[in-house]
Order: structure tokens, then sequence, then C-alpha cells
């Protein structure tokens, strides 16, 4: 059995995502979540296990990886291992990364078989039916090249000899389950959707596959392997000690955040496997909703992605994570735009948090000679009025954490923030600093905005801590704010004559479009690169948070057929304009001899529109079309690219005729 705990355990996990393709915003979204949740809860004294991980088995996986040239392992592996690294580079790799290739998860996968096949609830079937490879599930009520509703491709006809896992015994027991547990589905709306389902009857479910070979074997049963959700479920159990659980006693997991589109898994699937293996359930699933870009869900086949390494490297991480939980509401769709992003790092983090903790050090540092100021008691009734308000407001923003309600736990927040700032406007410290009789009153102003901004540091820890323990130490705190405990936080506990740091620019501003260029000239360059190999190093900009730069590795060398794969012509560029919204981006018919292909390309920091019409220019003509900015692009348009980012268009010295094939 465990080990007693010091502290109470809260585990919690990520979806375990697929490695058929690199992460985007939207995975990067959940995992930041995750991450705020962990640190969170950890100054709230619990004992934090965080498990993100891949899911590696499945039909996907297998034709991207045959697409590729390379066996499913290897192909998986050089995914899991780039979304591995990118976690770490981001700091939200949680505790463990667990993947459903690892052995000891093919072991627990095997085992809970066997006990829910002990427990009699596992029989022998036939199934035909559609299926959407894509999902990874049977789709049920449609015919014969009926759409998947969920992503609207072909569904295809299988007929199998399956496993069957009798999920139809479990309607009542979820039922009276999810009636014992009412906070175990959130939100409210994700809930009732289950609800209904569950309501409407459960049909037994097919959980092993004989048409696929990239998976999980059944035990003496071959060619049979388990489907994919009778094995990434399973992992979260897998990655605290699997047939052993009991031994780390981390589980049941408290929590398991994922995207609304697999609640079903996770709410109806996940809880009937573990009542059927005898084995505790999960206390909570929190589903949220979607990051959308062009008013669609962002996702690879919609090709619609923005990716985080670019943003990454010009603001940071912590602007980042501070935009996704301020601005998109946990739990609800939200439109993800660059513009937003960067108006809100100016304005909340550059001029909020940034700027008042440079004004109240520097003060500090100037009147006080760098040290907390002793604020003269009972004269003024400004300390007690700030002490009863950042009280409230501690007590306030936790029960708003607590709820996951992190935009409006950031907006308390701030509101801390703006309330120093005026405070700070109406006293006027430089004017009081003037004047010796007014010492006193001076000392107690800095004071009120130092201890007012202690709180706000450690309150604002979970989603920006880099910044957030620099301030801390700035401050004279020298513990790290993980460790410190929100519930012992209380106003008044700054120690006067406390040394400050030197006071250092936390987040300076940035230009606005000149930044959005430079991610949507990353974000291209990295699109160009074929997957699983995008890879674009993480730098940080001066005073956000330290990300390690990944080394780069060297191009593999290839062979000319490899080469002769890719078809280049030459093109006469008929029109040229602007993508709205894109300051990069221009919209080009470009004519390649046979055609005019529309062609959207990242040139307009270097070139006008129009003095593009009529140039000759190289075209990659076998391009898969893609959209940018919503906007279909078919070819890519050859161009070197500088140091400082802008391209130069590759061309010819001589006449060239259009059309022509470049060898
Ligand atoms: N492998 C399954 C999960 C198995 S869990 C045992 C899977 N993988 S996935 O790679 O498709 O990741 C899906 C998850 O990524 C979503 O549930 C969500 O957490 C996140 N997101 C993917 N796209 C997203 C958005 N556009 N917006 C927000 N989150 C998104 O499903």
């Amino acid at each position: 059995m465990s080990t007693p705990r010091a502290k109470p355990k809260y585990y919690l996990t990520t979806p375990l995502y697929y490695t058929n393709g690199m992460p985007h915003i939207g995975h990067t979204y959940s995992t930041i979540v995750a991450d705020v949740i962990r640190r969170y809860k950890r100054m709230r004294g619990f004992d934090v296990f965080m498990t993100t991980g891949a899911d590696e088995h499945g039909v996907n996986v297998e034709r991207s990886a045959k697409k590729a040239g390379k066996s499913p392992q290897e192909f998986s592996t050089e995914i899991a291992v780039q979304w591995r690294r990118l976690w770490d580079d981001l700091g939200i790799a949680g505790d463990e990364f667990i993947r459903t290739t690892d052995e000891k998860h093919h072991r627990t996968v095997q085992w809970l078989f066997k006990r829910c096949r002990e427990n009699g609830f596992i029989e022998k079937g036939h199934y035909t039916g559609q299926y959407c490879v894509h999902d990874n599930a049977y789709v049920v009520d449609a015919g014969p090249g009926d759409a998947c509703p969920d992503c609207g491709r072909p569904t295809e006809t299988v007929t199998e000899e399956n496993y069957f896992f009798k999920l139809s015994g479990f309607q009542q027991k979820l039922l009276d389950f999810y009636a014992a547990n009412p906070d175990f589905i959130q939100p409210e709306s994700r809930r009732n959707e289950v609800l209904s389902f569950v309501n409407g009857g459960l049909k037994n479910l097919s959980i092993t596959r004989t048409t696929i070979r990239w998976g999980i074997p059944v035990p003496g049963e071959a060619p049979h392997v388990f489907y994919v959700w009778f094995d990434a479920l399973i992992g979260y159990l897998s990655a605290v000690g699997g047939p052993n659980y009991d031994e780390r006693g981390l589980w049941p997991a408290d929590l398991h955040i994922v995207g609304k589109e697999i609640i079903r898994f996770h709410a109806v699937y996940w809880p009937a496997f573990l009542m059927a293996a005898d084995l505790p359930l999960p206390k909570q699933i929190w589903a949220h909703g979607w990051l959308l870009f062009d008013s669609e869900k962002m996702s690879k086949s919609r090709g619609n992605v923005v990716r985080p390494r670019p943003i990454v490297s010009a603001l940071g991480i912590e602007p980042l994570r501070y935009y996704l939980l301020r601005e998109i509401v946990f739990g609800q769709d939200g439109s993800f735009s660059y513009d937003a992003l960067v108006t809100r790092y100016n304005s909340d983090l550059a001029n909020g948090l940034g700027n008042l903790a440079s004004r109240t050090l520097t003060m500090i540092e100037r009147y006080f000679g760098g040290e907390i100021p002793n604020p003269a008691p009972g004269r003024e009734t400004d300390v007690s009025g700030s002490a009863e308000f950042a009280n409230e407001a501690l007590t306030k923003v936790m029960h708003l954490y607590d709820r996951f309600s992190f935009s409006l736990a950031l907006e308390a927040i701030w509101e801390i923030v703006a309330m120093i700032d005026k405070y700070i406007t109406v006293e006027k410290p430089w004017a009081l600093a003037e004047k010796p009789e007014d010492r006193a009153r001076l000392a107690k102003v800095l004071y009120t905005a130092a201890e007012g901004l202690r709180i706000v540091a450690a309150l604002a820890h979970p989603v920006l801590p880099v910044a957030t323990q620099r301030i801390w130490n700035q401050l004279g705190q020298a513990e790290p704010l993980s460790g410190v405990q929100l519930d012992l936080l209380a106003w008044g506990q700054l120690k006067p004559g406390t040394k400050t740091g030197k006071p250092e620019g936390i987040f300076p501003r940035v230009d606005k479009s000149e930044t959005i260029a430079r991610i949507e000239a990353m974000e291209q360059e990295q699109n160009k690169a074929p997957e699983p190999s995008a890879a674009t190093p993480v730098s940080t900009p001066a005073g956000t948070a330290a990300a390690a730069a990944p080394a780069i590795a060297a191009p593999a060398k290839i062979g000319i057929e490899d080469f002769a794969k890719v078809e280049m012509r030459v093109g006469q560029v008929k029109s040229a304009e602007r993508v709205a919204g894109a300051d990069r981006l221009l919209q080009l018919q470009v004519d390649i001899g046979d055609e005019v292909r529309q062609i959207v390309a990242g040139l307009a920091l270097a070139y006008k529109a129009e003095d593009l019409v009529g140039r000759k220019v190289v075209v990659v003509t076998n391009l898969a079309p893609r959209k940018l900015r919503g906007v279909e692009s078919n070819g890519m348009i050859v161009a070197a690219s500088t140091p400082d980012g802008a391209p130069v268009l590759a061309g010819f010295l001589e006449d060239v005729p259009v059309g022509a094939k470049l060898k």
C-alpha cells in the first residue's frame, strides 16, 4: 500500500495527443491550463502530479508513417520526441510523459482487459459499421457513404470480428454515478450533453481490431489489437503505476482536462471500463472549448493552425499563457488573434503589471535607498483600507481559481494592479518626496504599493511563474514563490527594512505590427518544413521567461529521387494584393504555363504588391494546397531567407519561358 503523504495528493492529466501531427496552439492551450492548475494546487498545499503524453497507435499514425516512408514506431517516436521537447521548452512538461508505446502501458492495458474479461464484461462478436478513420471511432446510425458527423469526412464500411465491451450494462450505473457526483462532468453544458447521450441508451462497444497492425496486441488473440480508446485512456493509469497503482497512491485522477470533442470517451467509456475492472473512478472531467481561427476550429486538416514556437520566440511563453487564460473563458470556445495577443501583452503586462513593478521599485530605491519603508502606524487609514481590499481579493481570486474561472481570476488580480496604480497616481509619491514633512506619508504610500505588488505576484504566479518570481525577488523575498501557500498569504507580511533588488523591466513594450510580422514570418518558415521535423528555435526576448533554444539539427542528406519529387516551374505574377489582417502575406495569381495558380506568400515585408506584377518567379507546383489566413494557397514561391527574416526572391539572369521546369 502507499506510504501516507504529508500533503493531500492531486493528480491531473492532459489528453494524450496523437502523434500524427505536431502540436498547435489548441494542444498548447490544454497543456498550459493543466500547468496553471498544477502550480495553483501546489500553492494550495497539494502534492501535485501531472501527466501528459502521446497517443501513438491507430490507423492515422500508421497511414501518416507510410506516407513518410517510415515504420509507425520510427515515425511516431520522432513526433513524440518533439511534443515532449516542446512542453519542456515551454516549461509545461508536468511530471510524466506517458507514451502508449511504453512497455508499462502495454502491460496495463492487457491487465485491465483481463480484469474486465474476468468480471464478465467482454464478449466476442461481429461488427459491421461505418467507421471514421480520422476520429478512430465507429459512427453510430450512419450508412455506407455517410459523412462523419464530427469531422465531415466520408466514413468507411468495415466488418470485423471483434471483442466487445458490454457497455450497454452500464447505463444505469453511470447515471447513478453522475447523480451521486454532480461535479464529475464540467462544465454544466457538457454534463447535460453526456446525460442525454447515456439516457438515450448505450450500445456495446467494439474494443479490438483485426484490420490494423499498429496497436497493442490482445494477449493470445492475434491478430487482435486494442481499439485506440481502449488503449489511450488507460495511459492515465499506466503513468502512475498501472497494475501497481496503489503503491504510489496517485490513482484515481482528481482531474482530466480534455477538449469538448472527447468528452464522451472520458465521461462514458472511461468510467465504464474502470467500473468493469473494479477500479476507482476519476473525480472530475473538465472539457474546455475550442480555440478558433478564422471562425473555425483550429486543426491541421483545416489548415488554419497557429503554432506556439513563433509566438514564444517573439514574445515569450508567459504572455501567451496570460493571453489564453485571460481572453478565453474556460469551458467556452474562443477566437485566437495575434492582434489581441499583442494588445493584451502591451496593456496588461507591459503597461500594467510590468510598469507597476518598475515604478514602485524604482521609487523605493530612489527615496528609501532600496529598503522597504516602514509605514508609520496609526496616522492614515489607507493601509487598513488596502488590507481589507487585498484580503477580500485573495479570497475572491482563490475561489475563482478553484472553479477554474481563470479569466475572472486574472481580471480580479488586475483590479488590484489598477487600484495600486491609481493610488500612486493620486498620492504622487514624487511630490511627497519633495517635502521632508511628508516623509511618513511617502513611506506609507510606497509600502502600500510594494505590499500590493507582493500579493499580486503571489496570486498571478500560477499563470506567470517566471515574471512573478522575478518581481518577488526584486521585493527582497528569497524563497521560491511556488512554495508559498496562498492560504497563509495576508496583507502586512512584507517586512519593513527588507532590501529590494535592482528594478528591471519585466515586460518591455513591443511594437504591435512589427511583432505580428515577426511571428507570421517565423510561422511561414516553420510551415515550410515538412512534419515531423518542423521546429523553430525558441529564443527569449529581454525580460521574459527563460526557455532554452533547442539545437537545430542539420538537414539530412537526400537522394536525387527525393529531390525529383519536388516540381518547380517558372511562373509569372499576374496580380498581387495584400491579405487582409496579415502584415506579411500577399495573395498572388501566378501563371505557371498551363494554368494560373493562386499562391499566398510571405513577401510583403520586402516587396510591394504592385512591384511584383510581371515578375518571373520560381514556383513549387506540387505542394498540397493549404490555407493561410483563410486564403487557399496552391504552391510556394521560392525565396531566400535573410537573417532579419526578409525574403529575397529567386530569379533568373537570362530570359526564361513561363512554365519551364527547374531541375
Ligand atoms: N489522442 C486523443 C486523446 C486521447 S486522451 C486519452 C486526441 N488527441 S489530439 O491530438 O487530437 O488532441 C485533442 C486535444 O487537443 C483536445 O481534446 C484538446 O484538449 C486539444 N485541442 C486540439 N485542438 C484544439 C483546439 N482547436 N482548441 C482547443 N483545444 C484543442 O484527441
